[in-house]
């Protein structure tokens, strides 16, 4: 959703604004915009649309080594030019640009007007330039906190002020800001994806943090007045891949990088040595592990389907009772928390209300809550305190795919340091994570060797009515990830379902055109869902079998067959869901899709 960068230096600001602003491209948005100091007054230039059409109204002669962008996502107003942020005040000598949503805006505005502002936008962000430059005696910080303590709501703002040339104001209040220090120069943005490529010394923003900006660095107070300092952190070197490469969509690079993400997630956290596993960002002794008496695991979408297994791992593997709940319901549903229970909070971006608001719920009955997150330093992992970084690296296709697999892999690394101290042996977790060690490798072999039946399955689904993804335990997780990868990249309908549900009412819909993907690793559920898939076809289904390999039976009743390497049960999503994450994006390729960048879609949804 919407973005923030800044840059203040010795080069000229526009450029590296709108290279900013590419790089936050794939969080989906709707117009954009940068304002610039030229002279006495703030340039600005917007556009309804993409960054690239912004970047062929902006003169090569952009003035302004001070400047700020933004991507706008339209909540209040329509998608126009006048809508898009940045805002000036009537005087057009401060511009600013705003993530969150300001609850008071309304009354405001009201205000304002009735002491002669003349509005040019329907946004609430408006109402902030306005209120800036009414407090603006000299001071932009001083005047930027008068005019936030007056706000309600969630905010990340950019502000400059044609009066402080080589100055950014930013403040925070639930919509992230990081500062980033270069060499002579100093860079913002709302998302470590946009200044990692120009350093990776970074400052977090905390909520009610205010940071006066210019080129040698930061100053940091509270809203309240206060002095501040934060700890200055050094972005992973991952982060500073953002590009395409060779690939023609991120989404595939994605998907191949599998091998290499997974094996960052579980670098120096399984041990072989004592059977066990090791998450420093946990911070629990055996004794806090013991004590443990519920897991529930919250996220949305993709992140609530990585939770799903992570449940089954900490009941079946740690014998923990545990479930995984959509983080949007959790929140809302009055949850009884006990003392002795532990929370997950499963996110790739770090930012998603829903799921952030599910960790303030979790917090305030008192209960513990651990981070389960992609992005370092987001506002997830803020909020939390302790977890586990998955270490995916930038994901910027809106699908998730390597974050799905890092993030079962990091909870089924904590499942397994919990059985290791509550039920399994040194031989019974060496076995386990050994097994989970050779899973990197499987993937790429899997993945260089790509079946051709993956194809056959894309001609197959693309030209059904209706698709349905059917699987059981942890291969019903999967199914549900298969199913939204296909929707949100290929748009086709379809349905994932448990196996054994189809003949409680499904299978009504079943007939010729509806093709049926089944998840059938050699596990224990292996008989009961091939009597399904005996079912379906029985009423003229054609059926797509994801199985393990080396099972004959389960090649031989299907109609398209996809084998994967064997693993057991609990390892099976990670190599299961891979020709669902191809399917996905082959059939969104054969029709046409914006792959990366799928309508009505967000990368990052940070609003409820
Ligand atoms: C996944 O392909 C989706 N784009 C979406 O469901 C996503 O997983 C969900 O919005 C949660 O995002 P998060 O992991 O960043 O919290």
């Amino acid at each position: 959703m919407c973005g923030i960068v800044g840059y203040v230096g010795e080069k000229r600001a526009a450029p590296l604004l709108l290279d900013g602003l590419r790089r936050l491209e794939y969080r989906g948005y709707d117009s954009a915009g940068v304002a610039t100091l030229d002279g006495d007054h703030v340039q600005i230039v917007r556009r309804v649309g993409f960054v690239q059409n912004l970047a062929a109204a902006i003169p090569a002669d952009m003035p302004g080594h001070t400047g700020i962008g933004h991507t706008r996502w339209a909540t209040h107003g329509g998608v126009t030019e006048q809508n898009a942020h940045p805002h000036a005040d009537s005087t057009n000598r401060i511009a600013l640009a705003h993530n969150g949503i300001i609850e008071n805006h309304a009354l405001l505005r009201a205000r304002l007007e009735d002491e002669g502002i003349v509005f040019r936008s329907e946004t609430d962000t408006e109402v902030l330039a306005h209120l800036v430059s009414k407090f603006y005696a000299g001071d932009p910080v001083d005047a930027v906190r008068k005019a936030l303590l007056l706000v309600q709501g969630t905010y990340g703002i950019a502000v400059i002020f044609a009066a402080h040339p080589g100055v950014i104001v930013a403040a925070r209040n639930g919509s992230p800001l990081v500062v980033g220090k270069g060499d002579g120069e100093t860079f913002l943005a709302s998302d470590p994806h946009a200044l990692a490529a120009y350093t990776r010394q970074v400052v977090y923003l905390e909520d009610r943090d205010i940071a006066r900006i210019d080129q040698q660095g930061w100053t940091l107070s509270r809203l309240d007045g206060s002095d501040v300092s934060r700890v200055v952190e050094v972005l992973g070197e991952e982060w500073a891949d953002d590009g395409r490469g060779d690939y023609s969509h991120h989404m595939l690079k994605e998907i191949r990088e599998q091998p290499e993400s997974l094996a960052r997630c579980l670098r120096g956290r399984v041990v072989p040595e004592s059977g066990g596993a090791r998450l420093g960002g946990l911070d629990m002794d055996p004794r806090d592990i013991a004590s443990i008496q519920r897991v529930g695991v919250l996220g949305c979408g993709t992140s609530f389907h990585a939770g799903l297994v992570g449940a089954a791992a900490m009941e079946s593997l740690a014998r923990i009772p545990a479930f995984a709940e959509i983080a949007s319901e959790f929140r809302y549903r009055n949850p009884v928390i006990g003392r002795d229970d532990m929370f997950f909070a499963v996110s790739q971006s770090g930012e998603t209300a829903d799921t952030l608001g599910a960790v303030r719920e979790v917090q305030v009955k008192g209960g513990r809550i651990f981070g389960v997150v992609n992005v370092v330093g987001s506002s997830i992992a803020r909020a939390c305190g302790k977890g586990v970084y998955v270490h995916s690296g930038p994901e910027i296709a809106v699908a998730s795919t390597k974050a799905f697999t890092s993030q079962v892999a990091a909870l089924l690394v904590a499942a397994l340091s919990f059985a290791r101290t509550r039920t399994l042996g040194p031989h019974e977790g060496k076995s386990f994570g050994d097994e989970l060690l050779a899973v990197p490798s499987a993937v790429g072999e899997w993945l260089q060797s790509e079946p051709q039946s993956v194809m056959d399955a894309v001609e197959l689904v693309t030209k059904g009515r209706f698709v349905f993804f059917l699987g059981r335990g942890v291969s019903h997780a999967v199914a549900l990830e298969g199913a939204l990868k296909l929707k949100e990249i290929a748009y086709l309908p379809c349905m994932a379902y448990p196996a054994a549900e189809m003949k409680h009412g499904p299978i009504a819909l079943i007939d010729r055109n509806t093709p049926v993907v089944v998840i059938v690793p050699d596990d224990v559920m292996r008989d009961k869902t091939l009597s399904t898939i005996a079912e379906v076809k029985a009423r003229g289904a054609r059926v797509i079998v994801v199985h393990s390999a080396g099972d004959m039976h389960a090649a031989r009743v299907a109609d398209i067959s996809i084998p994967v390497p064997r693993a057991s049960t609990l390892l099976s999503p990670l190599l299961t869901v891979l020709p669902l994450q191809l399917l996905a994006y082959r059939s969104g390729l054969a029709l046409g899709r914006d792959i990366d960048r799928p309508r009505n879609l967000a990368k990052s949804v940070t609003v409820e």
